[in-house]
């Protein structure tokens, strides 16, 4: 596993990271089979673990802690999200720090995660939602200090609504953030655009999660793919998103060098930029695991091939069903 230094903490931190969304979550989750996939991981040196109180209630977080109470003899970086209290996903534009993040509301969903984990400090606490609006208070910085300095977190970052990489500019520039969770992939590259040199000056990580647009780009997906009604999916899939994710998708197919799959590809394309301080793909399978691995060990893509990729930016507006 190649390592790649977490920005300022200078954590060095497997540039495959594992995303446990899904194992909280969606549908067809297994606990015996997500556990097994993440004990595989930790057994291949994969480190940095991305979990949420609100996925799953808890769910995800308690089965990181299968791995990170014990550390299974190696060191596991526990990264995990305080939901919006007023569970709004994305934040609302005007609604104010007060409302989504208050000082006592982080400090009691700190504990639950730390509860959950099973680990007395956790090593990196996102907000789950961001507005660079939110800077102008004062008070988020002073509780941040304040968990940092009673040993409840190590580092602070934030994770940015979907298609927003603007919306996190000025934080990176602020110093208060550590690091940065941002949609980063072959559709969404507009990250690059202002967010990345802000982070690259600031010392400031990247955290580059959804490598596979939700599933789009593993090429799984059709016009006839559906969800249960309970998955996630179900709602952001909707008919209009879906067949245009999959033209998206297809389009790419003719550019796959032989042997390659489009998951291998997609997150390579991800990988090939050093700005990445760690990709999170979702990974509830085993095979999933492995073949993710094998996508990291292959190293970046060809100039040439990534030339091509970068004509398949899909710049996209959050809708009602983005979320
Ligand atoms: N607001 C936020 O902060 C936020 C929002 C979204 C996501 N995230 C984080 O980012 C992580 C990644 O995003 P995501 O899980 O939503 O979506 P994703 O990583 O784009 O896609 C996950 C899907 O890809 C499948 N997959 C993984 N590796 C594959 C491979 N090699 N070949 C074929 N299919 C493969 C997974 O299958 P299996 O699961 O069946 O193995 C799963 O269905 C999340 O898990 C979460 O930690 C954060």
């Amino acid at each position: 596993m190649r390592h790649r230094t977490f920005g300022r903490t200078g954590w060095q931190v497997g540039e495959l990271g594992y995303g446990m969304w899904g194992m909280g979550s969606w549908s067809g989750a297994e606990d015996k089979e997500s556990v097994a996939s993440l004990e595989l991981a930790v057994s291949k040196d994969v480190n940095f673990f991305d979990t949420a109180q609100a996925y799953g209630d808890g769910r995800s977080e308690q089965l990181l802690s299968r791995i990170a109470a014990d550390q299974h003899g190696k060191r596991i970086f526990t990264a995990t999200k305080v939901p919006p209290q007023n569970r709004q996903w994305p934040s609302r534009r005007g609604v104010p720090l007060g409302q989504v993040f208050p000082r006592a509301y982080v400090r009691e969903y700190v504990d639950i995660s730390r509860s959950n984990l099973g680990v007395d400090t956790i090593d990196l606490l996102q907000l789950h939602v961001w507005e660079d609006d939110w800077l102008a208070s004062g008070e988020l910085k002073q509780t941040v200090a304040e968990l940092k300095r009673d040993g409840s977190i190590r580092g602070f970052g934030i994770s940015l609504n979907r298609w927003e990489p603007w919306n996190g500019v000025k934080a990176v520039q602020s110093g208060l953030v550590d690091s940065v969770q941002v949609i980063y992939n072959i559709f969404d590259q507009a990250p690059e655009d202002e967010l990345f040199g802000a982070c690259r000056e600031n010392g400031v990580a990247v955290i580059a999660r959804v490598p596979f647009d939700e599933g789009s780009l593993t090429g799984a997906l059709t016009v006839q793919s559906t969800w249960p009604e309970d998955d996630w999916r179900s709602t952001y899939f909707v008919p209009e998103n879906l067949a245009e994710s999959v033209a998206h998708a297809d389009a790419l197919k003719p550019l796959l060098p032989a042997g390659m799959t489009m998951a291998e590809m997609a997150l390579r394309f991800i990988l090939s930029n050093p700005d990445v301080s760690t990709v999170i793909p979702g990974m509830r399978k085993a095979r999933n695991v492995e073949s993710n691995l094998a996508a990291s060990a292959a190293g970046p893509l060809s100039p040439e091939l990534i030339a091509k990729l970068r004509a398949h930016r899909w710049d996209r507006k959050p809708t009602a069903w983005s979320q």
